[in-house]
């Protein structure tokens, strides 16, 4: 018998739900339907993610092995590769990569293919919801249409004549926010914003969300979710490059910008603090903006802002090389030959992405001008094979007092709370940061603070 499910369906207990997508975003938003009680599988097209999580274990650092093993235990999680078994779901969230291609265009076709996997599998009243992070139109525009070559229909409708429009599934996005390795907002606490392609499905995916979340916050429309996500990480990306910018105008005015943020930053409304970096990192704040300025392209529009500070943000890798060698010029060193030690390679402290991390363009400039390069991050112990930078191949290097010494400069491009500051300037000859991560240690004659 087929389930005939209403958008009040899904404020039920003990609901299937379909996770596409097992990484960073997935996994999480999985544990959490498990933990809340429902009945969770995982899908991935990676056999060997599937099987270490079947077998209760987890190749995700801060998303913990014991609390995988628990809901494999208790039957509320496994994890497959066999899309076939989508038609037993109620509800199917599709978390899969929202990369940019070689030309630094939108690459869609993860997106697209789940849409494929999802089409032949599609049952009457299942609610579907994109997470993955993209332009506004995609869930309207690429999903559905592929989602309705099944013969089923979800018509794009608003306002309140609409509030019943019959619908043959649920369709709706819902951005993820995750912010992986912060300890004080985890999924369960924070807002989920949500917008169905029409009133039905948004109340569908609201009644889902509403279970895992703290709040949600609807919104009228797929577009305004989609375009929500985007403005918060363009928001992000333009800051960022305000103070990479000023950081560079600081410098050369013998200003401290570190000291100046902080000293804004003690305003108690109308100012938030962004800091400077050696670059962007992480899949999103780098990747996302662009997907807006690419659409911004299809109604005859430059996104100014976007493309300014993707032009500040990528320059900051080179900026960060230049500091470097004109640190060893002062010791009378080039930077052909020198040795130079590069500490932390995640894009962000304390973490074990490293994707889009800058290190990656650092460590290829150094190497390029003839740099002898290695690298420590206690979270990274073999750098990753990247797409962009393939021909990196290092192992994290341990930071012994004497390989510290060895070094003609220590670059600190990631900031991990692991790394011990007071011995890495006690024992590198020079130490260049990037980061502000010495500033416990005050003023010392071998630390160029950039
Ligand atoms: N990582 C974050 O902090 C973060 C935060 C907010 C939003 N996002 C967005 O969430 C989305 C997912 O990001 P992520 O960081 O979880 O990526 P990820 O690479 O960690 O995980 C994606 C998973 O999808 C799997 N996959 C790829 N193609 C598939 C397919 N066709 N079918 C099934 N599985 C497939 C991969 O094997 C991988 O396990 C992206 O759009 C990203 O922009 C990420």
């Amino acid at each position: 018998m087929p389930i005939d499910r209403k958008p009040e369906f899904f404020k039920g207990a003990q609901l299937k739900v379909g996770i596409i997508g097992c990484g960073y975003v997935g996994l999480p938003l999985a544990l959490r339907f498990a933990e809340a009680g429902h009945k969770v599988t995982g899908f991935d097209t990676d056999p060997a993610k599937v099987s270490l999580l079947n077998s209760g274990k987890s190749y995700i650092e801060h998303i913990r092995q014991d609390k995988i093993q628990q809901f494999v235990n208790s039957r509320h999680f496994n994890a497959t590769t066999d899309f076939e078994r989508l038609k037993d779901v109620d509800a199917i969230v599709i978390c899969v990569p929202t990369p940019l291609d070689e030309r630094r265009d939108p690459d869609l076709s993860y997106v697209e293919q789940t849409a494929i996997s999802i089409q032949p599998n599609l049952q009457r009243g299942q609610l579907v919801v994109l997470e993955s992070t993209t332009y506004p139109g995609t869930t309207e525009e690429l999903v559905l249409p592929i989602l309705e070559k099944s013969g089923l229909r979800c018509p794009i409708a608003a306002g309140i004549a609409s509030d019943n429009i019959p619908t043959d599934f649920f369709l709706a996005f819902s951005p993820e926010r995750e912010d992986p390795g912060n300890k004080q907002y985890g999924l369960a606490q924070i807002p989920k914003v949500v917008g169905g392609t029409n009133p039905p499905s948004a109340r569908a995916a609201q009644a889902l969300y509403a279970q895992v979340v703290a709040k949600v916050v609807p919104v009228s429309s797929t577009r305004a979710a989609e375009m929500a996500k985007l403005l918060e990480n363009i928001f992000r990306c333009v800051n960022i490059a305000l103070v990479n910018e000023l950081k560079l105008l600081a410098s050369r005015m013998n200003i401290d910008i570190w000291e100046v943020i902080d000293a804004a930053a003690t305003k108690p409304f109308g100012f938030m603090p962004f800091y400077p970096g050696p670059g962007l990192g992480g899949h999103c704040i780098p990747v996302d903006p662009f997907y807006l300025s690419w659409k911004a392209r299809e109604y005859d529009f430059a996104a100014r802002f976007i493309e300014l500070a993707g032009e500040i943000n990528t320059s900051m890798p080179g900026y960060v090389v230049q500091r470097t060698a004109a640190a060893l010029n002062d010791e009378g060193k080039a930077l052909k030959g020198s040795k130079i030690a590069v500490l932390g390679v995640a894009y962000k402290k304390d973490v074990d992405d490293p994707r889009e991390s800058p290190a990656f363009t650092i460590l290829e400039m150094l190497q390029k001008n003839g740099a002898v390069v290695s690298y420590n991050d206690p979270h990274i112990p073999t750098l990753p094979r990247m797409r962009h930078h393939p021909s990196l191949r290092l192992d994290s290097t341990p930071l012994t007092p004497e390989f510290l010494a060895r070094q003609d400069c220590v670059l600190i491009v990631t900031d991990h709370s692991a790394f011990d500051y007071d011995a890495i300037v006690g024992h590198a000859k020079l130490v260049v940061d990037t980061r502000n991560a010495t500033k416990k240690l005050g003023v010392k004659a071998n630390v160029v603070k950039l």
